[in-house]
């Protein structure tokens, strides 16, 4: 698996998100333009070029040529059947993407306060409990949170399914333990503020 981070910081001036825009087909640049803040549009369009760069470097193929589709639910994968598969994340200042030839999830997200309340709705009885004994209780449930965005992503059923049922541990070598089979996860602490979770289909 290849997973590559792009920064966003300050903006990015008019004439280049034009020229970025551009390498993306008509359809895609207008879902992108219907966003209505800026830096969603930025960092939508910042994923989906890192991913057609990414993609493109393998096919051997212009940019607005990667044959990018998209499922019922959004996740966006690769036409035609090609052994190769890909998902993109974007939070705060980064946009990732990984790249695998086995199908993928990935999610990012900028640490933030430690809810409760919303541990107790997205988590396992197992998890509130790790949660309960941590001492950094916010950079545990944001592991936690990435780890489950992952594998909705992976599965393309995005956060409609109860999050509760996917559950974590970890070993004491920091190894992620799952209840879900043949499918490997990894999370990492990003850039300080960020953390960062994987998983692929095994
Ligand atoms: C997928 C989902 C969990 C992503 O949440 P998020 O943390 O806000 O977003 P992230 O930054 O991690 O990922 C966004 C990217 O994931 C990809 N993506 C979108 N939907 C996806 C899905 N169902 N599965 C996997 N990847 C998806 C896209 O590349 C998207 O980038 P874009 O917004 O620039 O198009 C969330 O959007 C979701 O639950 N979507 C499902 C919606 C749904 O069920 N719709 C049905 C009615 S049509």
């Amino acid at each position: 698996m290849e997973i590559t981070a792009v920064r966003l910081t300050g903006g990015v001036p008019q004439e280049v998100f034009t020229h970025w825009l551009s390498c993306l087909p008509g359809k895609r640049q207008a879902e992108i333009l219907a966003r209505r803040m800026r830096a969603d549009q930025e960092r939508s369009l910042c994923g989906e070029l890192l991913a057609r760069t990414m993609l493109a470097r393998i096919l051997h193929c212009p940019l607005p040529a990667v044959p990018i589709s998209r499922e019922e639910r959004g996740k966006p994968f690769l036409k035609d059947g090609q052994d190769l598969f890909f998902n993109i994340s974007h939070s705060g200042e980064y946009a990732v993407c990984a790249v695998s030839e086995h199908p993928v999830g990935i999610d990012i997200e900028r640490l933030r306060k430690y809810n409760p309340n919303v541990a107790r709705r997205v988590c396992s009885g197992a998890e509130l409990a790790l949660l309960a004994q941590s001492k950094d209780p916010a950079r545990l449930f944001y592991r936690l949170w990435t780890l489950k965005e992952s594998f909705v992503k992976l599965t393309g059923t995005g956060i409609g399914m109860p999050l509760q049922d996917i559950s974590f541990s970890f070993a004491p070598d920091g190894t992620v333990i799952s209840n879900q089979d043949n499918v490997l996860f990894q999370s990492f602490d990003f850039a300080e503020e960020y953390c960062l979770s994987v998983c692929e289909r095994r």
